[in-house]
């Protein structure tokens, strides 16, 4: 008997190696032409980029937007090629680079080409539209302001009237767009199933290497991990609140949106003052002594530099040092927003920015060159492995650099008296934080848990809105100012949602900060707490950033996880240890006080 299985298991094995391999073939072949025209037509939508970006004018925009939408209709053409390969079993590389073509746009454009020219046109009518959004007060009669003095008024004003009209103003956009997000929504489905997916929702939670259902299960197991600490931190902030907006808080523990100093309440870090646990104690002053010591851009990003160099990465190619751009140059228009390039894509890399003599700043600085080291270490992969390990890791990596910025590391560089912090300035520090990345999380949750819910059809247009507050409510403990209607459509007053763009990379990316942070910091060896820890000038710490920046999206991102952290789950217990203190501070002041909503 055993030689005659051991012979039917050898055919066995042979037919399905013959049929990969015969299948393979022609999807090799396929792929490489795919990714030959995707690498040449990036590079043009790179150089048309920063261009744009670096002189922007009516035509720089128009140039830039046709290269873009060619981009988007070649990846749709070769997402629809691709089809034939479905079911057939391929060798695991090629199976990768399929799955990863249909998921590079996050809009699937339909085959039909008066739906694609459809949708394209209601997408591009709400982000003008939402650019041209103002708020002209709650009736919308004016006067008028645009988004950048809200947002500053929101920043500044604590005046519960003002803040109330200034938010309905806003908001009122949202009725302009309730129509057309609808149709959008129907017409973007349209796409999502000609890529294969159940719908669009669906389509983006499949970007994560696990089944999508699990991958929203890994949302909730992650919200609740944090969601303790969340509510420790809203009874606080709702304690001072009342103090300070005394009669206008609801009864039932919930905060209204205006009160937190952020148009969305998704930061309320600009409330601070109101909340801050030790007053006037504060860490180094490093703006004043970036100011002082006449750190110019170049010099702080040559300080950047050192960061990386110090832990055995590359010099930064002398090109970099031409193109980039760290000042606004004057006598033309250019947007000031950070951003990272490798225009053709072979090492071309460049950091446009402003750079300012502030700590944020300096900060950034660090954080874009993260994303440029990134850039660099993936380079040589094959055109659809030329991705961070999954949507949300590139900005995770940027922003786990910024943590190393301690006392100790700003000491070094002289930019600090003492390399020690202080205990109660290091509270008052992490409840800064944590105003901005602990109170972020329900809210990113919220946004796309609706859009899931809205792209599947269980959230029905006549919903809409009451969905919305359900969710803001549930996870943020947040409501309206004033009780809304079918009639307002509040997601659409978040740019996300009118242009398109997902949102719960940001929630992983802030997870994934803490616990890579730990990860690199146990590789360097550092076993005191998270908040003193700077990797810089670790070698064991730079060699596994670099191998797992390297894989690029070639392996699943649970592998590069696995590369620096040696686990491949996400998990928010880092994100737990690093605000301790804070949370130790908070459950003594909260006490046996009523919380929640
Ligand atoms: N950049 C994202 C936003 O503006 C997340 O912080 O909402």
């Amino acid at each position: 008997m055993r030689p005659r299985i051991a012979g039917t298991l050898l055919l066995m094995v042979w037919v399905i190696v013959a049929a990969v391999l015969a299948a393979g073939g022609p999807a090799r072949a396929f792929l490489a032409q795919v990714e030959a025209e995707l690498k040449e037509q990036t590079q043009r939508v790179m150089a048309a980029d920063w261009i744009k970006n670096t002189y922007l004018t009516e035509d720089t925009a128009a140039l830039a937007a046709a290269v873009n939408e060619e981009l988007l209709a070649v990846t749709s053409r070769h997402v629809r090629d691709a089809r034939r390969f479905q079911g057939q079993a391929l060798d695991p590389e090629s199976r990768r680079k399929l799955h990863l073509l249909r998921l590079r746009t996050p809009l699937a454009a339909p085959s039909d080409p008066a739906q694609r020219r459809r949708l394209a046109k209601l997408r591009e009518q709400m982000d003008a539209a939402y650019s041209r959004a103002r708020d002209c007060g709650p009736e919308g009669r004016g006067p008028c302001q645009d988004l950048q003095q809200v947002i500053r008024l929101f920043a500044t004003n604590r005046d519960a009237e003002t803040l109330r009209n200034a938010w309905l103003g806003w908001h009122r956009q949202g009725r302009l767009q309730r129509p057309r997000y609808t149709e959008f929504v129907a017409a973007a489905n349209v796409g999502a199933r000609e890529f294969g997916f159940a719908d669009m929702g669906e389509m983006w939670r499949s970007a994560y290497d696990m089944p999508p259902a699990a991958f929203a299960r890994e949302i909730d197991r992650l919200w609740r991990q944090v969601r303790p600490f969340y509510e420790a931190l809203h009874c606080h902030v709702r304690g001072r609140l009342a103090r300070a907006f005394a009669g206008s808080l609801p009864a039932d523990g919930s905060i209204p949106a205006h009160l937190v100093g952020n148009l969305w309440s998704q930061d309320w870090s600009t409330i601070y003052p109101l909340v801050e646990p030790f007053p006037g104690k504060a860490g180094p002053d490093v703006s004043a002594a970036l100011a002082r010591g006449k750190f110019d851009p170049i010099r702080a990003v040559t300080t950047g530099e050192s960061f990386f160099t110090s832990m055995g990465l590359p010099d930064l190619p002398k090109s970099f040092w031409q193109r980039s751009i760290f000042t606004k140059p004057a006598g033309r228009e250019m947007t000031c927003f950070d951003a990272a390039y490798d225009v053709s894509g072979d090492g071309d890399l460049r950091l446009k920015m402003c750079v300012q003599p502030n700590a944020e700043s300096f900060a950034t600085v660090h954080d874009e060159l993260a994303q440029i080291y990134y850039l660099d270490a993936y380079r040589g992969r094959p055109e659809l492995f030329r991705r961070a390990a999954n949507e949300a890791f590139d900005q995770a990596v940027g922003s786990t650099v910024t943590l190393s910025i301690t006392p100790a590391y700003l000491a070094r560089l002289g930019l600090a008296d003492h390399a020690l912090e202080d205990e109660q300035a290091l509270i008052n520090r992490l409840m800064q934080l944590a105003l901005d990345q602990i109170v972020f999380l329900p809210f990113a949750r919220a946004v796309d848990e609706w859009r899931w819910g809205v792209l599947a059809g269980q959230i029905p247009p006549s919903r809409y809105n009451r969905a919305w507050w359900e969710l803001r409510r549930r996870y943020q403990g947040i409501v309206p100012p004033s009780p809304r209607t079918e009639e307002d459509f509040d997601p659409g007053a978040k740019r996300h949602i009118p242009a398109n763009l997902t949102y719960i990379r940001y929630f992983v990316s802030y997870v994934l900060r803490f616990q890579l942070h730990r990860a690199l910091c146990h590789a360097a060896g550092v076993s005191g707490p998270l908040t003193a820890c700077s990797v810089h000038g670790s070698r064991e710490a730079g060699k596994r950033l670099w191998e797992m920046m390297s894989l690029g999206a070639s392996r699943p991102w649970q592998e590069a996880l696995a590369k620096i952290a040696g686990e491949r789950t996400l998990d928010a217990s880092a994100m737990l240890e690093y605000f301790a203190p804070l949370r130790g501070w908070l459950d003594r002041q909260n006490g046996t006080q009523r919380c929640g909503w």
